[in-house]
């Protein structure tokens, strides 16, 4: 990756347009506050993306999400399949990504983009090391001159081939790439294995640089979350009836999980971002328990000063959906799970 960052900082210093310097910034610590409550919106996969009027995601929900009472809009960006043989993002993707970060900075929220590409990085590692450094160096040069309200999130779940070796060694690329022209603006980062949480004591981050908050996602017990899902493979796709009571042992696990990301937060001087975690409603219609689940949780972040955002604002009945595109209505006891603790 090296030599292409390189090549990169080269073309970037030959054909900078001079940018006003961000005149504001804000410490990652005082952003999770900011944070709140959040909730993803626009993956990737969304027809949006390919300017298809039945898509799922409208601008106008962001007025929504604001008047719900969330404070952050994730937006799950799959940029590999918008790029041209130069390596540009199409224009199109950026006037669709524009209007939503603009929507979002209008309405208030804090606005992340999230690199979504994460199941093709670890299929052709060779081919992302080349590509994600250049997405990185086009959003950023895009983006440069937007309040710190918008942040980056470098890649969603690094996993099986981008283990901790190949993304430990990728970071401060990527890193030095958003400061060219974004020296303060805070930088999302989790840890392999899907952001797991037990894998943040083999995360190595820029120690100098203040400007990065550590997410981690969270869908414990993985059988109850994710009972029905087929890309989680035939096992899991097959399971049904698996039931969270939120017994005192399954609350106490939940305290011991997220204790353990508090205490590296606190040990690693790093605020932390739950940036996904949810549960798949396929072959689990107890909306009480998937409720009582998804409060535990946000609780759990909140008591912890952790920010956090849902899996995901909506994909359809059975999917992790907080709102109901079809009533154009909440999905009441998951939004007031998210919302009232
Ligand atoms: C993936 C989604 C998936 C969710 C829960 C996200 O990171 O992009 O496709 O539904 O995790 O598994």
């Amino acid at each position: 990756m090296k030599s292409l960052v390189s090549l990169i900082s080269a073309l970037a210093l030959a054909f900078a347009v001079p940018a006003l310097a961000q005149s504001t910034s804000i410490t990652p610590e005082d952003q999770v506050k900011d944070m709140g409550a959040g909730i993803n919106v626009a993956a990737g996969w969304d027809p949006y993306w390919d300017g298809n009027p039945s898509s799922n995601f409208k601008l106008s929900y962001i007025d929504a999400i604001k008047a719900a009472g969330f404070k952050t809009i994730r937006v799950p960006i799959t940029t590999f399949r918008h790029m041209d043989a130069k390596g540009h993002l199409d224009p199109a993707t950026f006037k669709r990504l524009d209007s939503i970060v603009d929507a979002g900075v209008k309405a208030g929220l804090n606005v992340i983009i999230d690199e979504h590409d994460y199941d093709d990085c670890p299929k052709d590692v060779d081919a992302c090391a080349v590509i994600l450094p250049n997405v990185w160096y086009e959003l950023s040069e895009h983006y440069k001159n937007a309040p710190p309200s918008v942040m980056f999130e470098l890649l969603n779940e690094p996993h099986e081939k981008v283990d901790d070796k190949i993304w430990n060694g990728w970071i401060p690329d990527l890193v030095a790439i958003v400061r060219e022209t974004n020296p303060t603006r805070n930088i999302i980062i989790g840890a392999t294995h899907w952001n797991s949480k037990n894998d943040l004591p083999l995360l190595k981050l820029p120690e100098a640089d203040r400007h990065i908050i550590v997410t981690f996602h969270y869908y414990d017990p993985f059988h109850f979350t994710h009972q029905g899902a087929s890309w989680a493979g035939p096992e899991v796709a097959a399971l049904h009836d698996i039931e969270w009571k939120g017994t005192k042992e399954e609350l106490a696990q939940l305290d011991v999980d997220f204790d353990q990301v508090a205490a590296w937060g606190k040990a690693n001087n790093r605020p932390i971002f739950l940036g996904e975690y949810g549960t798949y409603g396929k072959n689990n219609p107890r909306m009480d328990e998937r409720a009582a689940w998804t409060k535990a949780v946000s609780k759990a972040a909140e008591a912890r000063g952790f920010a956090r955002a849902f899996w995901y604002f909506s994909e359809g009945p059975v999917g992790f959906t907080a709102y109901d595109t079809g009533k154009n209505q909440w999905v009441a006891p998951i939004k007031d799970a998210l919302l009232s603790q």
